[in-house]
C-alpha cells in the first residue's frame, strides 16, 4: 500500500485556516507534534477539519499544566475550571496545615467527566484522599486513566449515591461542575460542544441549576463541619447558586476570575 507523504506545516495551517479555525498555527503545531504517521495525521487533521473537538483527537487537554486525558464522548476540560482547582487547592492547603487528625483530607470531584479537577487537586495538593464520580461510564473509564495512577478512587452512579457511604459526614472538599447551561441555551453553543459533548454534560435544566441545586441539598449532610462545597457556575447564576446554599444550610461566598472568565460559589459547612 503507498505511503502518502506527511502533509507540510503550511498545509495543515491552511486546511485548518480554511475550516475557521482560529488558532490553526498552535493546532497545527500540536497535531504534528502527536507523533502520527502521514495516514493519521491527514485522517486527524480532517477529523479536525470536519469540528472534532482538538482534544479529541489529540487524546488530552491542557489543564492547569498537566496533560489531562479526553476520550471521545468525555466532556474537554475547559481553563477556566482551573479557578475551581486554584479555589479548593488554597482550602486544602490550610486545611492540611491545620489537621490534627492522622488521616488525610478527603476530597470529592462529583460530576467529574475526565477527573481534571480530582487530578489537578491530587497533584497540586499530594497526600489527599481523592473520589470522583461521574453517572456517564465513559466518563468513568476516562476519569479512571487520569486518577488511578495517582492513587484516587472513581465511582460510577447518580451524584452522591455513587460514593462508598463512609465518606458521609467526613468530606472536606466536594469541588464540584456539574452541567449548568440553561436547556434553551444549548442550541447555541458551539458546534463542538452542542454536537461531540454528551446533552447529559451539558443540560442543567431550565434555569441551569437542576443539578446544581441537588448536589447542594446533600452537601452538608456530606462535608464534615468546617467542610466546603465549591461550585463552578456563570457570573449571572451565582446569585441563585448561592441562594441555594444558604437553604441548605451553608454560608456562601463568590470567587470570580476575570483572567479566567470564571466563577466559583464556595459554601461552607458550619
Ligand atoms: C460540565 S461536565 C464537567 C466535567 C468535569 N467536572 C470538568 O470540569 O471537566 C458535567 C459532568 O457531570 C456529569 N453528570 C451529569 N449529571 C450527573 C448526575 N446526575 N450524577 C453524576 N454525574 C452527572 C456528566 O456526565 C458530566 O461528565
Amino acid at each position: 500500500m503507498p505511503v502518502q507523504s506527511p502533509l507540510s506545516r503550511p498545509a495543515v495551517i491552511g486546511r485548518l485556516r480554511a475550516a475557521g479555525c482560529v488558532f490553526a498555527e498552535g493546532e497545527a503545531d500540536l497535531l504534528l507534534s502527536a507523533g502520527l504517521g502521514p495516514d493519521e495525521l491527514t485522517v486527524a487533521v480532517q477529523r479536525r477539519v470536519d469540528g472534532f473537538p482538538l482534544e479529541h483527537i489529540l487524546g488530552w487537554a491542557e489543564f492547569c499544566g498537566l496533560r489531562i486525558r479526553v476520550e471521545p464522548g468525555v466532556f474537554v476540560p475547559r481553563r477556566r475550571t482551573e479557578l475551581l482547582v486554584r479555589e479548593a487547592a488554597a482550602l486544602l492547603g490550610v486545611a492540611s496545615v491545620e489537621a490534627l487528625s492522622p488521616t488525610p483530607p478527603v476530597v470529592v470531584d462529583l460530576c467529574c467527566g475526565s477527573g481534571a479537577v480530582g487530578t489537578g487537586l491530587a497533584v497540586l495538593v499530594p497526600g489527599l484522599e481523592v473520589h470522583a464520580s461521574d453517572v456517564d461510564p465513559a466518563a468513568v473509564r476516562c476519569a479512571r486513566l487520569n486518577l488511578l495512577p495517582l492513587g484516587g478512587a472513581v465511582h460510577e452512579g447518580d451524584l452522591y449515591s455513587a460514593l462508598p457511604a463512609r465518606l458521609r459526614g467526613d468530606v472536606d472538599v466536594l469541588a464540584v461542575n456539574a452541567p449548568y447551561v440553561p436547556t434553551a441555551s444549548i442550541g447555541s453553543m458551539p458546534h463542538e460542544a452542542r454536537v461531540h459533548e454528551p446533552r447529559v454534560s451539558l443540560d442543567g435544566g431550565p434555569d441551569g441549576l437542576d443539578i446544581q441545586r441537588r448536589v447542594i441539598a446533600e452537601a452538608a449532610a456530606w462535608l464534615r463541619p468546617g467542610g466546603h462545597l465549591l461550585i463552578e457556575t456563570s457570573r449571572r447564576q451565582a446569585p441563585l447558586t448561592g441562594a441555594a446554599m444558604v437553604r441548605g444550610g451553608l454560608s456562601p461566598r463568590t470567587a470570580v476570575s476575570a483572567e479566567l472568565d470564571a466563577t466559583v460559589v464556595i459554601g461552607e459547612r458550619f
